[in-house]
């Protein structure tokens, strides 16, 4: 039968389309099907905002299950959104993002957002189960045929993976080729972390389309630093076995489809075929690429959580929405495109993740807000970048030993420039670059000029930091909270309660739009930065402050609870999307009990017991600190 149907494909190219068209719903769920029954539990995905401090956003399937390595025991540790222990074996599909590849988005295989189908096992099973297991999904259950896989060539202290080569012959895989610790070595992620050698998977179409679709790391080792500083092999720090060695795999569903729908580019997929047929059709391919795998990202990190801000995540959101908007402005698109190609993203993967339905009003505000901010900065950017680059053509055609050439179409003054337009009016810095690119400017060092300008940024504002505390070391540093003295601590810890109640009194007067994007407290005052799109009048906030006062006046209780994570998000309490929680978190409320509280928000504390402590509370300032945030400066009295 096999050999029958290898032959309809060579000589019928387009026997898969007719047989065999799997959509990515079905194979979605025929992956996790595949595992279940080979005896894994099934997790759902994590959100894209990791817990692990030292990654920005969700890179891999096994970002959740990383602890599960070395220090969780999956038999006993309760995994949050089972509410139960996950097991040595599990399987998920993962929502993924990467940042790295965001500059190669437009051309066949690169994504920024990208589904990832994982196997697991952490100490249950090994290197030949792993390899059958993937064997067997893609060449019985797909009936694709494999083209070749690699396997490590040994580096680094670490041995050759003769043992995969020889599972792989087994099998029936005979071509098997060495790659080394560059592309099939996995990890670690963020600061350390698990790590080990792996075996990859590449399949090709009758269609010409060509991939590496599965990864299988065997995860052996645990490393001590970066991924970077495993590579430079000078850190001094060396790999460590791991106790039990464990398995993590991922396979991108994207890539899957192209190979298994019988398709040359991921494009081509009913992953993006239905977003293409609502963009107009004159638009050039790159162009409806990136906006596709734009927008897709921006609906899924809004999904989670996150806010078009200038820094972190915000920012790669805003980085991502901008730059559709660009094209928006630049080809005439009519707005309703974006909206419904948004609306076509969350139906077609709301059946799987739900989160994009329950957020879907939010998903729609966040992008019309972002598109009207940016649709002032817009056309100012546009005649900056103009200017330069035709100040640049002028200095060109002169021809006086005077001139800086030196200037003149160099990617490092561009990127100084890009830098300061992002800073002044929130212009993303690879719109710069695009436009620069089309105007022949070498970029090679275009980014070395963005760091520069940010470097010497970052300096300023940590020297006006050293100013502010006036260069003395700061004695008190309790929970959020920073006092010289324990005098000084107590006013903080009033101001501290104060800006609970100030956001909630904010979020009652303003709208539930309204979230924090920053705090500083110091002994003078409380200072609070809040999303809101434009200056708040007088009369709102007198309601604040009356509202704040009230509160004081009912000398309401603060208490805490301690509740795991997970619980914690039900109960509604309010936390800061950038700030890291422990889990479990510190629900600290104001009121009788949790359940009826006026205030209630994740923190470390320390905070007043009763409102009445505070004293009178009075807003001494509003302001904007960006397009979209105002900053309140609020003092006790
Ligand atoms: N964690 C591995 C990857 O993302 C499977 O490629």
């Amino acid at each position: 039968m096999r050999r029958l149907y290898n032959a309809a494909v060579f000589f019928y190219p387009r026997f898969y389309d007719i047989v065999w068209t799997m959509n990515a719903d079905e194979l979605r769920q025929k992956f996790l099907d595949f595992f279940e029954k080979n005896g894994h539990t099934v997790v759902p995905s994590s959100s894209l905002i990791p817990d692990d401090p030292s990654v920005l956003l969700t890179t891999a399937g096994m970002q959740q299950f990383k602890p599960y390595y070395s220090e969780l025991d999956p038999e006993k540790t309760i995994h949050p959104s089972l509410g139960k222990p996950i097991g040595k074996n599990v399987v998920s599909v993962q929502k993924s993002f990467r940042t790295s590849d965001i500059d190669e988005v437009g051309d066949d295989s690169h994504l920024t957002f990208f589904e990832m189908l994982g196997n697991f096992s952490f100490g249950g099973y090994f290197k030949k189960e792993a390899i059958t297991f993937a064997f067997d999904f893609i060449t019985k259950e797909l009936r694709i045929p494999i083209s070749f896989v690699t396997v490590f060539e040994g580096s680094h202290g670490v041995a050759k993976d003769e043992e995969s080569r020889a599972i792989w012959k087994k099998l029936g895989v005979s071509d098997v080729r060495e790659q080394g610790i560059e592309d099939v070595f996995w990890g670690p992620t963020g600061s350390a972390g698990p790590c080990g050698p792996t075996t990859e998977i590449y399949c090709e179409n009758a269609a010409g389309g060509k991939a590496e679709i599965w990864n299988i790391v065997f995860n052996e080792f645990y490393f001590p630093g970066s991924r970077e500083e495993l590579l430079s092999g000078s850190s001094g720090k060396s790999l460590e076995r791991l106790k039990t060695p464990g398995v993590d795999t991922g396979m991108g569903l994207e890539r899957l489809a192209m190979i298994a729908q019988n398709k040359k580019n991921i494009f081509e997929t009913d992953l993006f075929v239905p977003f293409f047929e609502l963009l107009p059709s004159e638009l050039p391919e790159r162009e409806k690429r990136i906006i596709a795998d734009h927008l897709r990202g921006a609906v899924f990190l809004i999904a989670d959580g996150v806010r078009p801000l200038n820094k972190e995540a915000g920012y790669i959101l805003r980085r991502l929405m901008r730059r559709a908007l660009v094209y928006e402005y630049k080809y005439k698109i009519s707005p309703e495109f974006f909206i419904s190609i948004m609306g076509e993203t969350i139906s077609n993967y709301g059946k799987f993740y739900s989160q994009l339905v329950k957020e879907s009003e939010n998903i729609r505000i966040e992008f019309e807000n972002e598109r009207k901010k940016f649709r002032k900065l817009l056309p100012h950017g546009l005649i900056q970048i103009n200017h330069h680059i035709a100040l640049d053509q002028e200095l060109l055609k002169k021809d006086s030993p005077n001139i800086n050439k030196e200037r003149a179409l160099s990617g490092f003054q561009a990127g100084l420039f890009a830098f300061d337009l992002f800073q002044d009016s929130g212009f993303p810095t690879e719109v710069s670059k695009e436009l620069f690119e089309q105007a022949n400017y070498d970029l090679t060092r275009f980014e070395a000029g963005v760091l520069e300008k940010a470097k010497k940024h970052q300096e300023i504002s940590r020297r006006g930091t050293e100013k502010k505390f006036g260069g003395h070391g700061l004695l008190l540093d309790t929970g959020e909270l920073k006092a010289a003295d324990e005098n000084e601590l107590k006013i903080v810890t009033r101001l501290h309660t104060a800006t609970h109640m100030l956001q909630q009194a904010l979020r009652e007067v303003l709208g539930p739009d309204v979230h924090q994007a920053g705090s500083d407290i110091t002994v003078e005052r409380t200072r609070f930065d809040f999303t809101f799109q434009r200056k708040l009048t007088s009369e709102e906030i007198k309601q604040v402050e009356d509202l704040v006062n009230q509160k004081i006046k009912e000398d309401l209780p603060m208490q805490k609870k301690v509740l795991p994570k997970s619980e914690a998000e039900k109960t509604g309490a309010l936390y800061f999307f950038k700030e890291k929680y422990p889990d479990p978190v510190n629900v600290y409320f104001i009121g009788k009990d949790l359940e009826n509280a006026w205030s209630k928000e994740f923190c470390g504390g320390p905070h007043v017991m009763h409102t009445g402590e505070i004293g009178k509370f009075r807003i001494a300032k509003e302001e904007a600190v960006g397009a979209e945030v105002r900053r309140i400066r609020a003092v006790v009295e």
